[in-house]
């Protein structure tokens, strides 16, 4: 039997890879040319990656039932997503070695192409669960219609688009996390329980009246020293009622199940980062904790091409016909994850907290905690 020798560059498929920057297929690649691949190519295997850990980490979320083994499973994950985002950010730095008048040399002819029609970072956004009303336009143009368009001629078309429409088919993680969340047990109460929405109900109302407490010691504080103490709390006022609005889940519309849904969603994150000290939640609170760095190093990435670009090419139209850093800078205000992020200013001190019924349920190895 004639075996094939195991080699490094058969296992890494060298031929393929190092063979796969001649850009335009012109044959005529520079040296600044080559670095402009390559980086771009960089990116796209390191989102090949991170497409997949996050695959992994709804993979565990999304089932009826997440064994409380599989929480650090989601953590480690998506911990990994966030050390390939950290280096994706000092990546930028590799490739603002290239010099403004050198990009010049070759910039005209990638038009209408850009970093706009990574499919992978759209498939990104997509299974993190980007919502399309959030999704911005440039003009008219839709970034996802504008992919479909081109995909239509172009010999690599059939790959992007099918890979956006497959995403869109899929569970994402936003939803994955809900569905968990929304499974927490809050003061010992699951929702399959009878009461269990008027268990999250009181929760809410305690919690929103002891943090008032708290809040009102600040108000009188600073109006105190104000030549407008009236402003001063009327401010605090207004803060106390969009924590109450939000909490209580009056921003969502539609049936009531849906409102009663996000509320409870919204109350177990309260829950789990507030009393993050009982055995169960430890892990919980770690995993929203991984989702709200993996959310901050998107949006870094983001402010970071951003400040690359606009030192690279400053305020031109971008090859993809966008406006640039104009339309860069705008995307740095996608959030997937509100919920996770508004909930740190509903917080109270450990002292204004309510106090946690039925603790002992809380304890490892409890079946309270089989989510
Ligand atoms: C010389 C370097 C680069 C320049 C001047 C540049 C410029 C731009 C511009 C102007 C846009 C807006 C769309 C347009 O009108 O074209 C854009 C979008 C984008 N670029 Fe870059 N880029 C560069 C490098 C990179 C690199 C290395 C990546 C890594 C993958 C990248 C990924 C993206 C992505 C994902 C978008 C879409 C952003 C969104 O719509 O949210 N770019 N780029």
């Amino acid at each position: 039997m004639n075996e094939t020798t195991p080699t490094y560059w058969d296992y890494l498929d060298l031929p393929t890879l190092l063979n796969a920057q001649s850009g335009l297929g012109d044959g005529n690649i520079g040296p600044d040319e080559l670095h402009f691949i390559i980086v771009h190519q960089a990116y796209e295997l390191w989102f090949k990656l991170v497409l997949s850990q996050v695959r992994l980490a709804r993979d565990h979320l999304v089932l009826p039932e997440v064994p409380e083994e599989a929480v650090p499973e989601v953590v480690h994950n998506i911990n990994r997503v966030n050390e390939i985002m950290r280096l994706a950010v000092d990546q930028m730095k590799v490739m603002e070695t290239l010099t403004p008048l050198d990009f010049l040399d070759f910039r005209d002819k990638l038009v209408p192409s850009s970093g706009f029609q990574s499919f992978q970072m759209r498939e990104l956004e997509i299974l993190l669960g980007l919502e399309e009303a959030q999704r911005l336009h440039y003009g008219k143009v839709n970034p996802l219609t504008h992919i479909q368009k081109l995909a239509e001629t172009s010999p690599g078309g059939a790959m992007a688009w099918g890979r956006i429409e497959a995403a869109r088919n899929e569970v994402s993680l936003r939803e994955a996390l809900h569905r968990w969340l929304y499974r927490t047990p809050i003061q010992g109460s699951t929702p399959d329980m009878e009461g269990d929405e008027d268990v999250v109900m009181e929760f809410l109302q305690a919690y929103l009246d002891r943090g008032a407490e708290s809040r009102n010691i600040q108000a009188d504080r600073l109006a105190a020293l104000s030549d407008d103490p009236d402003a001063v709390r009327a401010r605090f006022a207004g803060m106390a009622e969009s924590a109450r609005a939000f909490m209580m889940a009056e921003d969502i519309e539609g049936s009531e199940a849906k409102t009663n849904r996000i509320r409870r969603i919204r109350a177990a994150l309260l829950f789990v980062e507030s009393y993050r000290e009982l055995p169960l939640l430890a892990w919980p609170r770690l995993l929203v904790d991984t989702v709200v760095e993996l959310e901050e190093q998107i949006v870094i990435w983001r402010h970071r091409h951003a400040r690359m670009v606009e030192r690279l090419i400053g305020r031109r139209v971008g090859t993809g016909g966008s406006a640039g850093v104009a339309y860069l800078d705008k995307t740095t205000a996608y959030r997937v994850f509100p919920e996770l992020w508004a909930v740190r200013s509903m917080l109270s001190p450990r002292r204004a907290r309510p106090e946690v019924k039925n603790v002992e349920l809380y304890a490892f190895g409890d079946t309270v905690g089989k989510r």
